[in-house]
């Protein structure tokens, strides 16, 4: 298959190029390479035939689960999260809605509907692919995020604190590393998160297929390892304060066409 192929070559070169010291350059060219070809498809692909499989005590799909533009509505709908939703009076990113759809439509428990929310290798993810196979739904749509919903300028302001604030043994916030035009750690450009190109390049390629990890992984993955760097608590899987900062980030990037899942290091 074209995308295999395609699939050991960027192993193949990512791993050469974390041996030498360039980085952006390397990245820009393996980005090229597999511009027609991002294993990240694959995971659509299985993440659709999940979305329409019937499982769990209900036996039922996640066809009519509400993303937010109605039941079954999965077009485009990712371009407007996270958002209100009266059901369960409170915001949600798209992480913690499948959750609820799987919980609500299939009859899963939440420690059934949160296992495994980022795969390794024999141990795969069913969550990553949905999320793969419903944000490629809004792939060519700008990110619209509803700011209207008290709830949701709650989520935004709580988002902000938390990217602002301070704490751990090193006293960093997200800030510290992303709020500053053209800052860079060892060989990683750092996007500056307040700066509107910067924001809508970062934040509307996520999910994304990681080279260095062979995976698609979501937005929270990447949230996890910035509070990890931040020498902050690992944040429970679906947690509303993922959802504040998903929401602040959402917001930074407005406007933007959505492009992902991408291709990133
Ligand atoms: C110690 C520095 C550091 C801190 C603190 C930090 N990050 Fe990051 N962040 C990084 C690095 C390094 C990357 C990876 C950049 C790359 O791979 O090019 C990254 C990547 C990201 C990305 C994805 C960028 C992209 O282009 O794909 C987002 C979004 C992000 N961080 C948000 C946050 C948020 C929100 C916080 C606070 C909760 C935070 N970061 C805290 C260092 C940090």
């Amino acid at each position: 298959m074209k995308c295999i192929g395609y699939f050991l070559a960027a192993l193949a070169f990512g791993a050469t190029s974390y041996a030498t010291a360039d980085s952006s350059d390397e990245i820009a060219k393996y980005r090229q390479l597999l511009a027609d070809g991002n294993p990240a498809e694959l995971w659509e692909m299985r993440g659709e035939e999940l979305w329409k499989t019937k499982a769990g005590p209900k036996n039922a799909t996640l066809e009519q689960c509400d993303l937010g533009k109605g039941p079954g509505v999965v077009k485009g709908a990712y371009a407007e999260l996270p958002r209100y939703f009266k059901d369960v009076n409170k915001v949600m990113d798209l992480e913690q809605r499948l959750v609820h759809c799987r919980m609500t439509l299939q009859g899963l428990t939440l420690a059934q509907a949160t296992a495994v929310p980022f795969g390794a290798a024999g141990k795969p993810s069913l969550i990553e692919p949905m999320v793969a196979y419903i944000t490629a739904e809004s792939r060519g749509i700008k990110m619209s995020v509803p700011l209207s919903h008290p709830e949701e300028k709650r989520a935004y302001e709580i988002g902000k604190k938390v990217f602002f604030y301070r704490g751990g043994s090193h006293d960093f916030a997200c800030a510290t590393c992303h709020a500053t035009d053209k800052q860079r750690i060892r060989l990683q450009d750092l996007p500056n998160l307040l700066n509107k190109s910067d924001a809508q390049a970062a934040y509307a390629t996520w999910p994304a297929y990681r080279v260095s990890q062979g995976e698609v992984r979501t937005m929270q993955h990447r949230l996890n390892d910035c509070f990890r760097q931040q020498r902050f608590p690992e944040p429970v899987y679906g947690s509303d304060l993922i959802t504040a900062v998903t929401m602040f980030l959402a917001k930074s990037a407005e406007g933007g066409v959505y492009n992902g899942p991408a291709l990133k290091r």
